[in-house]
């Protein structure tokens, strides 16, 4: 089986977590930098202050990508660079970086997909109530614009929203994530808005982008398995599947949401205007699908409920006897990519799929040769892209493949501690050095484009 010539073998990264240079060029500060800032958020208080130092590194990087003959790259832009008030004034030196970052990716051979929000929210909106209020959504539509006028006409790829469940949920239900909250509306709401600010942000890039260009959204899947097959388990099987995956496919794609949903997160419906889900249900070119792990849910009694934003009741099994774990305690478990590509184009069709994430953390270590023998990243992803001619030759639209991260960064919450690059960062010098997995990755592409598996 080959794939397609122009299937897409890329890496990803976001903008917070690699760019570094925060105050550069008239970029202001995002709920991320005051986030992480704050005492007892980030392991050891670590920031994206410097973090993989991209900014200045741009060329050494897509240099790095072109050795691992990669032809696509996804990159974040960072809101708070192109638009510092959220709203209002353009700052074109912001813009400059991505049009610099835009050419020197096409000198290359390698395709851009940009995603426009990868959770960096300028603070001056979050000032003004962030994601809870509806003006943001406006606001992100106006800020698309403004950089599909710039790099339009050479971004073929662009992506809206990334992960707006970790947005909603995380920033504002459980309070992991920026901008810190634990209130269950407060998510609920916010999930609204960036689903809004998605349908709302998809025309205005239509109108400023060439014929042809692909615009989607970036949403984490997961699928869900029973820890036992007790009635109450298949029950929190399905609840677990409207609050991580239903919440925002449904109403992307059936425009409306998940029955109980609210109920289960003890939360009103969020404030629906007249005609927002018909703007949230537009048709997309592709969905863009992150895959890491999948779920194992077990009901549980009454008693054991935590506080909280979550759906109470039941609760994830982490510890299943002969899996694999990953640095970050997820599971590995290759099965789940085609079971969740197979399931999104059975229940939901989209016009294209591509997995925009795929990879793990795991702790490098360095050989005495000068490399790094990251085999089990290695075998992480043999064992994913295994799977991807399977699912192409039962007919999914699957367009592309992103690792993980091109580069170790800043992985939110956990700081530095966890490294998912095929490119390991010494963050004290910023030196660079492929890792075997990187290696590998080069020479299944190469392979692949020359028609060999
Ligand atoms: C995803 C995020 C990405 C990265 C990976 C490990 O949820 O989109 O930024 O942190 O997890």
């Amino acid at each position: 089986m080959t794939f397609p010539t122009d299937f897409l073998w890329g890496a990803a990264t976001s903008a917070y977590q690699v760019e570094g240079a925060v105050t550069e060029d008239g970029r202001t500060s995002s709920i991320w930098d005051v986030f992480a800032a704050m005492p007892g958020k980030t392991h050891r208080g670590e920031t994206g202050l410097v973090a993989a130092d991209h900014y200045w590194r741009m060329d050494e990087d897509v240099a790095l990508m072109a050795e691992l003959g990669l032809n696509a790259y996804r990159f974040s832009i960072a809101w708070s660079r192109v638009i510092p008030e959220g709203a209002g004034a353009v700052n074109q030196r912001g813009l400059d970086f991505y049009d610099r970052l835009v050419d020197a990716l096409l000198a290359r051979g390698i395709a851009p997909l940009a995603t426009l929000f990868h959770w960096d929210l300028p603070l001056a909106l979050e000032e003004r109530g962030g994601w809870r209020n509806r003006a943001t959504a406006y606001a992100f539509a106006d800020y698309a614009e403004v950089v599909a006028r710039r790099l339009g006409d050479r971004v073929p790829w662009w992506v809206t929203q990334n992960e707006p469940w970790c947005a909603a949920y995380l920033g504002h239900g459980s309070g992991l994530h920026a901008p810190g909250l634990h209130d269950a509306q407060a998510a609920v709401d916010a999930g609204h808005h960036l689903l809004l600010s998605h349908g709302l942000a998809m025309p205005r890039l239509r109108a400023h982008v060439a014929a042809g260009a692909q615009l989607g959204i970036c949403l984490n899947v997961y699928p869900i398995y029973a820890a036992d097959d007790r009635a109450e388990t298949l029950r929190d099987v399905e609840r677990a599947d409207r609050f991580q995956n239903r919440w925002f496919l449904d109403p992307l794609f059936r425009g409306h949401y998940p029955d109980g949903l609210f109920e289960d997160m003890e939360a009103a419906p969020p404030p629906i205007e007249d005609g927002d889900l018909a703007i949230i249900n537009a048709p997309l070119d592709f969905l863009a699908v992150n895959y890491y792990n999948r779920l194992v849910v077990r009901a549980r009694g009454k008693e054991a409920e935590l506080p909280g934003a979550a759906p109470s009741g039941y609760e994830h099994v982490s510890h299943l006897p002969d899996a694999s774990y990953t640095a970050m305690g997820w599971e590995v478990y290759p099965q789940g990519l085609r079971a969740v590509l197979d399931r999104i184009h059975n229940d939901y069709a989209p016009a294209g799929l591509i997995v925009a994430e795929n990879g793990a953390a795991y702790d490098d270590e360095w050989g005495d040769d000068g490399s790094i023998h990251d085999r089990e990243r290695m075998e992480y992803l043999r064992e994913h892209t295994h799977l991807l001619a399977e699912v192409l030759a039962q007919g999914v639209p699957l367009r592309g493949y992103f690792v993980w991260s091109l580069l170790d960064n800043f992985e939110w919450a956990e700081g530095y501690s966890k490294r998912f690059g095929l490119i390991y960062v010494d963050f004290a010098t910023q030196r660079r050095t492929i890792k075997d997995s990187g290696r590998w990755y080069a020479s299944f592409i190469a392979a692949q484009r020359s028609g060999h598996t």
